[in-house]
Parts: structure tokens; sequence; C-alpha cells
């Protein structure tokens, strides 16, 4: 995507080095970082600096593939299988990191030449898979239609175009007239930071919305549609996402508002047979309990905002039942969330 005049992606491999912007500084500030050997990407993938279903899923590619590069000659094997463990206990949520760990290991044991030519597929397949999850769900924007997303699931959070925000850039390119409510997400305010940021940039009318404020815009009819990513689908449908989906699904079902998922098929886990199998990942109560911003002179800050004293609980993600999502965009089409359209997802896919 543009940033400036120059396009980027969010995350990329030249060479034995991996380069990312980094997403905790944004939107205050755009650097790009570079990571060296898995260790480091790692510590990327754990500190969020390269966040997002499908932006982790590359970074842990290109992680994988690193460690055939850097393995030395003795004990080879231990070498990388420690760092395969490394990357897979970094995130336990999005099902994107495992697909493609397992993609580019498997490559790895034929040839290094082969698990790097693997991970950068991986990373190109999700940037094509984004651009045609935006050309289908494009087909549900009506001109002069307002949408809700939650988090980011926007560029940022895949190599490029995004998911829930890829139709949403095609409708703009189109010429539609459309409106975003952006939900700020907190605790680390994906939506606030990174999807207005985003939309900014895209020149692309929104507003940013509290977190609580969804039921009420569409009990007053003021949302006509919402996409949101995911992090994890499961054979019979349900969807793990970012904390908060489930609410907004449950309030949009109430209130007649269409609810869409956008997502790859590789976030989609055929190993899963529902939402209770998958593992919801627990961060840190300072998400909650501190937030972060500049001052006036663009000095960064961390500052407490709850009661001294007090803890908090932070679940990443929670699970929406198939019974709320209306459908799911994927690069091959839209399909309902139910067992017999996943099956068949499944047979005609080589993520299966
Ligand atoms: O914790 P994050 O920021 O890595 O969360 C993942 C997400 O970006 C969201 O859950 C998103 O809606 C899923 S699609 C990337």
């Amino acid at each position: 995507m543009l940033v400036g005049i120059k396009n980027y992606r969010t995350v990329w491999m030249e060479g034995s080095s991996v380069f990312l912007i980094e997403q905790n500084l944004l939107p205050f500030e755009f650097r790009i970082i570079q990571a060296d050997d898995t260790h480091e990407c790692c510590q990327a993938i754990r500190t969020m600096k390269v966040r997002g279903a499908g932006a982790i899923g590359a970074m842990a590619g290109f992680a994988m593939a690193l460690a055939f590069i850097k393995a030395p000659q003795k004990n080879r094997h231990t070498f990388i299988l420690s760092a395969r463990e490394e990357i897979e206990a970094t995130r336990p949520t999005a099902r994107n990191l495992f697909y493609a760990v397992e993609k580019v290991f498997a490559a790895g044991l034929r040839s290094v030449d082969e698990a790097v030519q693997m991970a950068q597929w991986v990373a190109d397949k999700d940037a094509k898979d984004s651009r045609m999850i935006g050309v289908y769900g494009n087909e549900l924007i009506k001109n002069g239609f307002r949408i809700e997303t939650h988090c980011n699931a926007g560029w940022l959070a895949f190599v490029d175009y995004g998911t829930a925000l890829s139709p949403v850039y095609a409708a703009h390119k189109e010429g539609k007239n459309i409106f975003v409510y952006v939900d700020e997400t907190r605790p680390r305010n994906q939506g606030a930071r990174l999807t207005a940021w985003e939309l900014y940039n895209a020149g692309i009318p929104h507003v940013i919305i509290p977190d609580n404020a969804g039921a009420h815009l569409m009990s007053q009819g003021k949302i006509d549609l919402m996409i949101t990513g995911a992090d994890r689908i499961a054979k019979n449908g349900d969807v793990a996402n970012k904390i908060g989906t489930l609410e907004k699904a449950i309030v949009a079902k109430e209130y007649g508002v269409p609810f869409y998922v956008a997502a790859p098929v590789s976030t989609f886990d055929f190993t899963c047979e529902d939402g209770k199998d998958i593992t919801i990942e627990e961060r840190s109560e300072d998400e909650v309990l501190y937030q972060e911003g500049p001052d006036a002179d663009g000095r960064m800050h961390r500052i407490r905002v709850c009661s001294p004293g007090s803890h908090a609980e932070n679940p990443a993600f929670d699970v929406t039942p198939a019974k709320y999502i209306t459908g799911i965009i994927t690069e091959k089409g839209i399909i309902k969330p139910t067992k017999e359209s996943i099956s068949k997802l499944a047979l005609s896919s080589e993520y299966a």
C-alpha cells in the first residue's frame, strides 16, 4: 500500500534479513526495522511490532526460513526444531502463523533454498488472497453504505490489502460513497491507531467510536454492514477474532445488521471441530492498565489509566459462534459459515 509516494508491504525478506513496519510506533511514527535471525523475528511477533493474522503468518514463515539459513552444521536438526518451537510459542491463536511454519519447515527439509522460496510464496499468496477478498467483498457494499469494523484487519494486519478493509478499499477505488465506523478496540487500540491511520492515508471518510458505542449506532439504524477479520476459523464456522467481536456479532443479529467475516483460506483450521477447541491468548495486564501516546512535543509516554492497586484480566480474542455470522468472505468467494460449505472449501483447497 502507498505510504507517501512509496509502496510498502508490512513485512518482507531480502537476503537473510527480514524488514517490517514497526506497528507499535504507528500512527505517530513510520519506521522500518530489521530482524536478522529467528529469535529477533520472534521478539517482534511477541511484542506486536508485527501483528495481525496474515502479517504474523508471513513473519513466522520468514523466521522459519532464517532458521534453515542460520543453522550450524553441528546439531543442525536440534537448532531448527528449537527455532520452530520458539516461533510456535510466540502467539497461540492466529492459524496463519502455524500454517506458515508447517509449510516452510516441510520445504526446508528438502533444501535451504526451498525454505526461502516457500516463505516468499506464503507472503505473496497472503497479498494475492487479500486482494481477491476485496474483489468479492466489494459486491456486498452499496453506494452510501456505513460500515463498522473492529480491530485492524487492514493491510497492516496482512502483507498487503488486508481482509476486512480490502472490500472497503475496493469500493472506495470504484468511486462508491462509503463511511467507516472504526471501533477503537481496547486495550491496544488497533482500531483507533492502525485502522484509522490506514483509512486517513487512503482518504476514506471515517470516524473512531468507543468500543461500547456499536450497539447504540446499530439500534439507530446507522450501520448497514459490519465486516471483521478472523484469527482462526473452525470447521463448523465458529470464528476467533479480536476480543469484543462476539459482542458486536450478537448485537448485529439483534438489529438485523449483516455481519461478515473476511479471511483467507489459510485462516481456516481444518483440524479444529468448533470454537471451543481454539486457544485464546491471555496477554499482560499492563496492556489494560497503561496507555501510551505522545505529549505535545512528540515524546512518547506510558501512563496508568486504571485505579492503582487493581489488577486486570486481558483475554486477547473471543470466539463468535457461526450462528451470528452472515457469511465469510474468502479469496475463493463468499461462503456460509456451515460445516458443509467449509468442508467443500477444504476439498478445493491446497490448505486442507
Ligand atoms: O492481536 P492482534 O493485533 O495481532 O490481533 C489480530 C488481529 O489483527 C485481529 O484479531 C483481526 O481482526 C484479525 S485479522 C488480522
